[in-house]
């Protein structure tokens, strides 16, 4: 048991997301002290070399906390709540949140983290644990500029290149705008993968084509063996989508921004999230849209590239 982060960099939240990440730091030779709710998920950091602390009041004693949790309300519960970060008199440096957040969200945590004497950067990703994996992941910060800077060592060694956008939120309308392109994509990328293999053109060879095309992007081809194969192991739920597009509809709101395309995207999210709301990959969009169109599909069972080798 551990009530002092014995490493300056401490790491909140072993998801999916924050496993991959996680193990990038340490693999490039950082000392890192790790805490996750649901403590097995970081027995993979253990096996090579993280500390794990039992309490996350233990990482007010780093310099830098990292956190890739769920939502807006689950990062304040780990700073601010019962127990939380915060909890003690010890105070990190600063926090670098990485998660999906909505901009109004996250200024009210650096409104609390300031006023707590703690320095916050808004650091959102774009990719997925594969993506992470493989050393990919796009990182862009928002917030005080020396705090972008004193990081931005570790946040390159997180993928393959971190950039600063600005003061403030600015780095959660990016992610905000960014996923609600993810959302259209895969909206639009199902509808036309449907229409061509009703037409008769296999799944994996328009999916080839597309990919070898102007259309074609790390996106479209990461996806393309789930669409191929109907694998559809998660690497993002409907549900966390869904968190996405409601945030791009909110942004459009309060900015008086049209934008009809994600809007139809997200009820079509929505009704996906009902149908799946559980442990599944978002890109289970193809079924629920052949089911629409009359279709049933089966697996094309080749082995096709996901691009990020
Ligand atoms: N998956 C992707 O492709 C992707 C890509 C870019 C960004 N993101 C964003 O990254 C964030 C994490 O996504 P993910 O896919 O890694 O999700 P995930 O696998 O569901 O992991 C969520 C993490 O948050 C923790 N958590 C949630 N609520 C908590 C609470 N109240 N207190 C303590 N810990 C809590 C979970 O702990 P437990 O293990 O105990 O549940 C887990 O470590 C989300 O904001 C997501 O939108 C995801």
């Amino acid at each position: 048991m551990s009530t002092k982060a014995s490493h300056s960099i401490g790491w909140i939240g072993l998801g999916r997301m924050g496993e991959a990440m996680a193990t990038r730091l340490v693999k490039a030779g950082h000392g890192l002290s790790v805490w996750n709710r649901t403590a097995s998920k970081a027995d993979p950091l253990a096996q090579i070399g993280a500390e794990v602390v039992t309490d996350k009041t233990a990482m007010a004693h780093c310099a830098t906390v990292f956190t890739m949790v769920s939502t807006t309300d689950d990062l304040k519960d780990i700073l601010f709540g019962k127990g939380g970060v915060l909890s003690s008199n010890a105070r990190p440096k600063r926090v670098v949140d990485m998660s999906s957040i909505s901009d109004s969200g996250s200024a009210e945590i650096r409104k609390g983290l300031t006023e707590a004497g703690v320095a916050y950067l808004s650091a959102p990703v774009s990719g997925n644990a594969k993506v992470a994996k493989a050393g990919k992941l796009l990182v862009v910060a928002s917030g005080p500029k020396a705090e972008y800077d004193a990081v931005q060592p570790l946040l390159a060694a997180l993928g393959r290149s971190a950039m600063y956008v600005g003061e403030g939120e600015l780095a959660r309308i990016w992610k905000i705008a960014h996923n609600t392109m993810f959302g259209v994509i895969i909206q639009s990328l199902c509808e036309i993968t449907l229409l061509a293999e009703k037409a008769g053109i296999p799944r994996h060879v328009f999916l080839a084509s597309i990919n070898d095309s102007v259309l074609g992007s790390m996106y479209t081809r990461y996806k393309t063996p789930a669409l191929v194969n109907l694998d559809f192991t998660t690497t993002f739920t409907p549900k966390l989508l869904l968190k996405d597009m409601e945030l791009g509809m909110g942004a459009a709101k309060a900015l008086g921004v049209m934008m009809p395309t994600a809007s139809v995207t997200r009820d079509s999210v929505l009704a996906l999230s009902h149908q799946y709301p559980g442990d599944i990959d978002f890109s289970v969009l193809l079924l629920e849209l052949a089911r629409a169109a009359g279709m049933t599909l089966k697996s094309d069972n080749i082995e096709v590239s996901d691009g990020l080798k």
